[in-house]
């Protein structure tokens, strides 16, 4: 047997109010000045204003970078280590969605040196240099980027890159149920797909392990019920709290596991097609989860359940189940059927399938998967009735 282990690195305060220690926790890591790392729809939404109120008040000195846009090039990233050297920031806040987040993550490493995100590329790339601890202020219950040590970034050629690395994990994560409060209702339901996505997937990955398990059912058991209410109502103060927990689990379980078919298929479709992050897993979700019902060893029920925490428990279950759950899960929160509803064909099937085999995450799926079934995958998610 492999050794098992478990770790969570962060400092993680949770709670209404959390964003306040935000002063309080830049003290500890000793910071100077700020980056607030932020977006043009949180100063818009008055988010950034909050979070800059408190810095002002508390004294600190701090700059603004703006210009994230999703699923951010690696350009963005240069912009803001640009800033980072500009302004001599020695700490960063990463306040936003998964976006913010990784680009920030990204620039924390190369932000003291001006080398290039590129030169981190890929898996665990040595980083030699100090890097600038990250603040992370979570504003979707989403991505858990807050808790992980990966990014996603796209390169020149629409290649969405996984960058994984210690020395990218936040140092805080400031959890706010506040602060996901504004979401926009087609962000509560991406995102919230996504975690949902990211709990189930790493349950399935052949590196997970009862730590990694025992996280992974917290978060289903918070994110299923809450899911659809959350998206009904973001001011659901109940909601919005066990969604924010139960993505920072999910999270928690990325960085130990990795995710299985739907994450390594739907990064080509955000590449190619501009779909966001979580529509397109949630889309191909049903398909995958159908696929790898054969290597099922007792797992798919548990799932069925978790997700239907507050349902009386079914002892009397078939795979049929839990796919239709999923399937009318994308139904209630507005989801169309299949991709090509989307506006995805299969003009760019041969890349898609180059660059989603591109990842480590097929040699840790239930099923084992060959290029062909990949092109299966797509082609079943693309015309799904
Ligand atoms: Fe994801």
């Amino acid at each position: 047997m492999n050794l098992q282990s478990f770790s969570v690195k962060q400092d993680i305060l949770f709670g209404i109010g959390a964003v306040a220690k935000l002063p309080e926790k830049m003290k500890e890591l000793k910071g100077k000045k700020a980056l607030l790392v932020s977006d043009p729809g949180l100063i818009e939404a008055g988010t950034t204003g909050k979070i800059e109120k408190i810095l002002k008040d508390a004294g600190i000195d701090y700059a603004v970078f703006s210009h994230i846009e999703p699923d951010p090039g690696c350009w963005i990233v240069h912009e803001c280590r640009d800033r980072i050297m500009e302004e001599n920031c020695d700490i960063l806040v990463a306040l936003g969605g998964g976006s913010a987040m990784d680009t920030a993550k990204s620039a924390s490493i190369i932000g003291y040196t001006g080398k290039r995100i590129h030169d981190y590329w890929g898996y665990y790339k040595p980083v030699d240099n100090e890097t600038i601890p990250v603040i992370a202020i979570p504003t979707t219950a989403g991505t858990g980027s807050e808790v992980t040590r990966n990014t996603v970034i796209t390169d020149e050629e629409h290649y969405k890159m996984v960058i994984l690395n210690d020395k990218m994990l936040p140092e805080v994560a400031l959890l706010d149920p506040e602060m996901i409060m504004t979401c926009p209702v087609s962000v509560a339901a991406a995102s919230g797909l996504d975690a949902m996505i990211h709990a189930v997937e790493c349950y399935l990955s052949d590196l997970a392990t009862p730590f990694s398990d025992a996280v992974a059912e917290k978060a289903m058991e918070l994110i299923g019920p809450a899911l659809p209410r959350f998206v009904a109502n973001r001011k659901d103060v109940q909601a919005a709290s066990d969604m924010l927990m139960g993505s920072t689990l999910a999270g928690i379980t990325l960085s130990l596991c990795l995710p299985t078919q739907a994450h390594a298929l739907s990064h080509p479709l955000t590449g190619y097609y501009g779909i966001s992050h979580g529509m397109a897993n949630a889309m191909l979700f049903p398909t995958t989860m159908e696929f790898n019902a054969l290597a099922d060893r007792g797992k798919y029920k548990k799932i069925y359940n978790l997700l239907r925490t507050g349902h009386p428990y079914t002892e009397d279950f078939e795979t049929e189940m839990l796919i239709d759950y999923l399937k009318e899960l994308n139904r209630k929160l507005g989801l169309p059927k299949n991709l090509s509803e989307m506006g995805v064909d299969e003009s760019h099937m041969e890349e898609m399938l180059k660059d989603a085999q591109r990842t480590k995450i097929w040699e840790h799926c239930p099923r084992t998967t060959s290029v062909k079934e990949m092109e299966m995958l797509y082609k079943k998610a693309l015309y799904r009735e």
